[in-house]
């Protein structure tokens, strides 16, 4: 191989079922990596899951079914290394590690904790401690599994950005202190879609329910299609262009998603199909519609098929997560190793 062989990390959250907005935002793109010949490593992050609950939640059902959508979506446990954040413990030892030399102030111009902040001052609403210290100190348990495996590159949204901008901090200021032990990573934009939601809101959100997602059934899709709102009179569209990049953000909100969901499912033609209905003032929204929750259908088909097929028992689950565990263990546990030794507790000898 020519090309110098790069570790990838990339984390989800468990937030449940995967929606097409994780699809083309994350999943996509780890598909396309894990094709390349890089080590590859995938997790969901369930510790993260941890940092605004207020009570119990079944976050190990949520994990579980996000892994097995994730195989059925293709990532190949063969190519890649797919685990969940806390078979990984000694994750939480680096955070603690990280957490030594990590300034508040630092954490406190983190946009996860920011948002929070200004959120809450608009509400006042402090219940259930929503600023808790594992929210503060989000960057550095995020920083701790990307330099846990030593990875040099972290494909992330937007929305990520940061926070692995800040685990490259964090690492250049341990090396700074203590010798160069960790690797620095650096963030790859995904070069993804943030697919609007159903609803015509700007992002596809779990907690915003406006999701479509890979495991719905036929007539799921169907009737979240024809729930879009569509009444809206559509107006002229103000471009000739045809390319969804002009014409999809002219078009009013709802009407937006179901045209960038087409442009990305069904082929060209029948896109710019559509394309021209609107732009002579058919009536066009109920053939949009079964068009669109025909291809959806179509998308879902082979991964529901995938997902109910393979290794549903709980026991080929939880050998599955072992046997990733084991894969990734080894690299994590050198590293939290020579961690501490850097910074002059020694070896852990029990582990050891
Ligand atoms: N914070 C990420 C998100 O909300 C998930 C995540 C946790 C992550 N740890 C990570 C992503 C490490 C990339 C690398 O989507």
């Amino acid at each position: 191989m020519s090309q110098k062989q790069e570790i990838i990390l990339s984390g989800i959250r468990p937030t449940g079922r995967l929606h097409y907005g994780n699809y083309f935002g994350a999943v996509k793109a780890f598909l396309e990596l894990q094709e390349k010949g890089h080590r590859c490593y995938y997790f969901i992050a369930d510790y993260h899951a941890l940092t605004t609950i207020t009570e119990r939640v079944d976050f190990y059902r949520q994990t579980i079914d996000m892994l097995r959508t994730y195989v059925a979506c293709g990532l190949d446990p063969v190519k890649s290394v797919i685990y969940r954040q806390s078979d990984l413990p000694c994750t939480a030892e680096l955070n603690l590690l990280l957490g030594m030399i990590t300034n508040i102030g630092f954490l406190e111009r983190g946009t996860t904790y920011k948002d929070k902040m200004t959120k809450l001052a608009a509400n006042e609403n402090m219940e259930g401690n929503p600023l808790s210290f594992g929210l503060l100190g989000y960057p550095v348990l995020m920083a701790s599994d990307i330099l846990i495996v030593r990875a040099n590159t972290v494909p992330v949204g937007d929305d990520q950005r940061q926070h692995v901008e800040m685990a490259m901090d964090i690492a250049q200021k341990f090396n700074s202190r203590f010798g160069e032990t960790l690797t620095i990573p650096k963030a790859v934009s995904r070069n993804a879609l943030r697919l609007p939601g159903l609803d015509g809101a700007a992002k596809m959100g779990k907690s915003d329910n406006n999701t479509l997602d890979l495991l719905d059934d036929p007539a799921t899709v169907l009737k979240k299609i024809k729930g879009v709102q569509t009444t809206t009179d559509p107006g002229p569209l103000g471009t000739d262009s045809d390319e969804p990049e002009d014409v999809i953000p002219l078009l009013p909100h709802s009407l937006g998603a179901l045209y960038r969901l087409l442009h990305l499912l069904a082929p060209k033609d029948v896109y710019l199909d559509f394309v021209g209905k609107y732009r002579r003032g058919e009536k066009f929204y109920g053939t949009l519609k079964t068009t669109l929750a025909e291809h959806v259908s179509k998308f879902n088909a082979p991964i529901i098929e995938r997902f109910n097929a393979a290794g549903n028992d709980e026991e080929s689950v939880k050998e599955f997560l072992r046997e990733n565990a084991k894969k990734v263990t080894p690299v994590a546990l050198e590293t939290v190793e020579a961690v501490r030794q850097a910074m002059g507790i020694g070896h852990s000898l029990y582990r050891a």
